[in-house]
């Protein structure tokens, strides 16, 4: 009798909805500059995750750089995303006062998204690309970014529609700025935005408190899957009267095209390997979802093997010079897919086991 019921509720339970759970490298160090050292990393399942990679490195010797492996949860600084497999990062333009150079591109740090069993693994910072090479054509920067500053900026805060429908300035004050530079800011919402502005941007515009050059500063995510792109914020410096209006703005934000070069990301995304567990579902009222199965993904996460142990070395190549990366070492810990299944169906068990009886 114990064991028919058993049974049935297996089946049962096999026959229902399925979440999955994510398994993701988790480890971060830091390091002077540009020498990356990869740390050691564990791994650990969390139901309906992301796995992100966060690559911050400088040329300049005095920085210090960082890496990080985590589940997209942990980063709190990651925007509010659409997709699961995506590269993020922040990227700028500025008027360089040397004419030989002109407008000059550069870029920050990036983070890589995705969504199959450790696939963010920190050997693979080489593969990340280094940039999205988010571009604005030098005649449009030209055109919105530089003039003559002899009279004012405007100053105003308000919230925008996505698409910045409206441009009307009628609600803005002006601001005399001259001999400094006019800027704005548009960010879209987000849950530590100070003003809610529900799916539109954030609009905040303002004189500069000194001269500074042209630019543009943006985040911006590209969508591997789906190869579009969304821009988070952006920032900008212009040097022509009242040009930090909410055409400048607009007219910058439709310009940007994106175009990373991710030849060397091996993008798994088409096999599905994430981890299919079978949850008790609400149906059976007598246990409960979210607490069994979260319970389950956490007690399954036991620390099992070690490989991949270094020194390795390879080349990181980023945008002027070569980076030696030395002394891989990474630990691998936590069950495989198949051990936490069959976890899962042993805590069913035992559950009714205690159900039953
Ligand atoms: C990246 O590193 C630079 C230099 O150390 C630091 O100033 C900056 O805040 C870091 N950015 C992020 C997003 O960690
Ligand atoms: C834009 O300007 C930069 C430097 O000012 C130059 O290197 C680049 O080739 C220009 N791009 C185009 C498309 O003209
Ligand atoms: C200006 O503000 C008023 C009052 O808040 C509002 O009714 C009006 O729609 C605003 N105009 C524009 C163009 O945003
Ligand atoms: C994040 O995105 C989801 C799905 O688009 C949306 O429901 C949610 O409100 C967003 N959260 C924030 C804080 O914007
Ligand atoms: C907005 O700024 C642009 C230059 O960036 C300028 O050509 C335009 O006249 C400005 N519009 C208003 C309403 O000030
Ligand atoms: C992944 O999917 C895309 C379209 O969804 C397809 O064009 C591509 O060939 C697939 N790649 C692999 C490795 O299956």
């Amino acid at each position: 009798m114990l064991n028919l019921s058993c049974f049935v509720a297996l089946l049962f339970l096999s026959l229902n909805h399925s979440i999955s759970a994510l398994s993701c490298y988790e480890c971060e160090s830091t390091f002077p500059a540009s020498s990356i050292c990869l740390p050691t990393c564990t791994t650990r399942f969390v139901p309906d995750s992301t796995c992100v990679l966060l690559r911050n490195i400088s040329l300049e010797p005095s920085d210090v750089g960082s890496l990080r492996a985590a589940h997209i949860g942990d980063v709190p600084t990651m925007p509010n995303i659409t997709e699961k497999s995506f590269v993020f990062g922040e990227e700028a333009v500025y008027l360089n006062p040397s004419a030989a150079v002109g407008w000059d591109w550069e870029y920050g740090p990036i983070t890589y998204g995705c969504d199959t069993d450790n696939c963010n693994h920190p050997e693979d910072v080489n593969r990340l690309p280094n940039a999205l090479n988010a571009r604005i054509p030098n005649a449009t920067l030209e055109r919105l970014l530089l003039g003559d500053l002899d009279s004012s900026c405007y100053v105003c805060d308000t919230c925008l529609d996505s698409d910045v429908t409206n441009t009307d300035m009628s609600n803005c004050t002006k601001e005399p700025c001259l001999n400094h530079a006019c800027g704005f800011v548009a960010t879209r919402n987000s849950p530590s935005s100070t003003k809610q502005c529900n799916a539109g941007w954030h609009y905040s515009s303002y004189c500069m408190g000194s001269r500074e050059v042209a630019q543009v500063d943006m985040t911006l995510i590209y969508y591997i899957r789906s190869k579009s792109f969304y821009i988070y914020q952006m920032e900008a410096v212009c040097l022509r009267n009242d040009c930090n209006n909410m055409t400048t703005f607009k007219q910058l934000k439709d310009a940007v095209t994106v175009d990373p070069d991710l030849t060397c990301l091996i993008d798994s995304s088409n096999s599905s390997t994430t981890t299919s567990i079978r949850p008790v579902t609400s149906t059976t009222a007598r246990v409960t979802t979210s607490t069994a199965v979260g319970g389950l993904t956490s007690t399954t996460t036991r620390q099992v093997t070690g490989t991949l142990t270094g020194p390795t070395t390879t080349q990181l190549s980023t945008g002027s010079g070569i980076t030696t990366v030395s002394n891989i070492q990474i630990t691998t810990t936590g069950s495989g897919p198949e051990q936490l299944f069959v976890n899962t169906k042993l805590f069913i068990f035992v559950i009714f086991f205690f159900l039953f009886h």
